[in-house]
């Protein structure tokens, strides 16, 4: 890219950056209020990602729609990055609230909604013992530390560009062939050398080589990458990882925390995959916060023998280190329930699927009426628009591809015409309330976007 083509960029970027201040002076108000109690202006550091300059602050979130304290409206395609998965404020979950929030909502004692949530996620997701925790990644490290009590490994082996929540084992990827700490983060007292392994996606040499020493606990991953760009899993892949942990005596973790959008039982049930451990969270109780994990059957028998079932006549300690005391709470558990009864049903997949064809295929059309070099991605519900020809095959791919400065033009002039995705990259998500005529506002406004990058000799 061109010093030239670059400036025009930054001052495009600029120019909605003030159109944005422009149109949410509360919001602004409001952010630079945040800064004076917050940390990072926001109650979570997250929120202060929006490439609008700050974010908005939200006054009612109902289906696929948001109102700011501005007034202003929006598709919401990002949907809380996956949290708002089955839509804001859905019935059924608000009427399982309401009643639970009337009985107490924690007591640390199962209430009967537990029997039938249980039953149905093995129904759903097929593996026969479940725990719950309050959020994906307590999920993930409860489900890390099981590994490496049963197979007495220290290490995790992830794939470059991944990310699992607040897991240090998942905090590194590879640069130039080496494993280094994602995003330079401190590494917090964590010896990542030691404790990690990583490897490229999509990459099953490099992953039996890293198995070969038998000294990795678990793998843990998402069937395809959702979260350095949408990166689509290769053909034979997941028979590569499932033959090659199984010959090492490794176990493999499925974290679908984000793509439970593809189906009922996550890819994992469309895709017959048989983890030890599978993992979800955020959309899994509507947005109340909640994460679930899994074990097959031999796993938990395995971990039987290390931790067997207290017996309530001994006084002893049943510190465990895996969730915490409002995991598995009664609201919760009634939300869950609320959700995979009537919210995350196969009709209402159905319905996300359809809405997310809809998408990708206009904004298919409108990328090839101009003849750009980019492209659009669908798996299940989600979408992901790439200004690259090919969907990338890891993360150096998707690194060396990736035109940030375009992402950030993008999702500003999202912000001024009423769209919001997540703020990480291009991702667009369906909830069982988005409609045609939401997705034919996106087409419209990216329609726009391409002819502003034409107008200013961009594209
Ligand atoms: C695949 C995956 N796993 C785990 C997490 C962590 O979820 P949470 O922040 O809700 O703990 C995320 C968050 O984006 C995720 O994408």
């Amino acid at each position: 890219m061109t010093t030239s083509v670059s400036r025009i960029v930054d001052h495009l970027i600029d120019d909605e950056q003030a159109r944005f201040a422009a149109s949410h002076p509360r919001s602004a108000h409001a952010w630079k209020t945040g800064r004076r109690t917050f940390l990072y202006g926001g109650p979570s550091h997250w929120m202060r990602r929006w490439a609008g300059g700050f974010p908005i602050y939200v006054d009612e979130a109902r289906g696929c729609h948001v109102r700011d304290i501005d007034g202003n409206n929006y598709v919401d395609f990002c949907l809380g990055d996956t949290g708002g998965m089955c839509g804001h404020a859905p019935e059924a979950v608000t009427r399982a609230a309401v009643r639970q929030l009337e009985r107490g909502t924690t007591h640390m004692m199962p209430t009967e909604d537990s029997l039938w949530v249980g039953e149905e996620l093995g129904r759903r997701f097929g593996l026969p013992y479940w725990t719950l925790t309050t959020s994906a990644t307590d999920a993930n490290r409860g489900a890390i530390r099981i590994a490496r009590m049963i197979t007495g490994r220290e290490k995790v082996l992830v794939f470059s560009g991944c990310y699992h929540g607040g897991v240090e084992e998942a905090h590194v990827e590879l640069r130039d062939g080496k494993m280094g700490m994602r995003n330079m983060i401190h590494p917090n007292g964590f010896d990542h050398a030691r404790l990690c392994k990583v490897v490229e996606f999509n990459d099953a040499e490099a992953l039996e080589a890293a198995l070969m020493d038998e000294d990795v606990a678990c793998v843990l991953m998402e069937p395809l990458m959702t979260n350095f760009g949408m990166i689509p899993v290769a053909d034979g892949f997941h028979d590569a990882v499932r033959a090659a942990t199984r010959r090492t005596g490794t176990l493999l973790i499925m974290d679908e925390t984000h793509t439970i959008s593809c189906g009922p039982g996550g890819y994992t049930r469309d895709h017959d995959l048989e983890p030890d451990i599978f993992v979800a969270g955020k959309a899994i109780a509507g947005g109340i916060p909640a994460g679930i994990f899994g074990l097959s059957r031999e796993t938990a028998e395995r971990l039987w023998q290390q931790i067997p079932h207290v017996n309530p006549r001994q006084r002893q300690s049943s510190h465990f280190g895996i969730g915490g005391t409002l995991a598995g709470n009664a609201l919760t558990v009634a939300t869950m329930r609320a959700v995979l009864e009537e919210v995350l049903t196969p009709e209402n997949y159905a319905r996300m699927h359809t809405q997310a064809e809809r998408l990708a295929q206009a904004a298919e059309s409108v990328i090839a009426k101009h003849s750009l070099p980019w492209h659009v991605t669908r798996i299940g519900g989600r979408v992901e628009i790439m200004f690259a020809p090919d969907p990338p095959r890891n993360a150096a791919d998707f690194r060396a591809t990736r035109r940030s400065d375009l992402e950030t033009l993008l999702h500003a002039f999202y912000m001024n015409e009423g769209i919001l995705v997540t703020p990480f990259h291009t991702m667009f998500l369906m909830c069982p309330a988005t409609e045609p005529a939401d997705v034919d506002r996106h087409t419209e406004v990216f329609a726009r976007f391409v002819d502003k990058l034409t107008d200013a000799g961009l594209a």
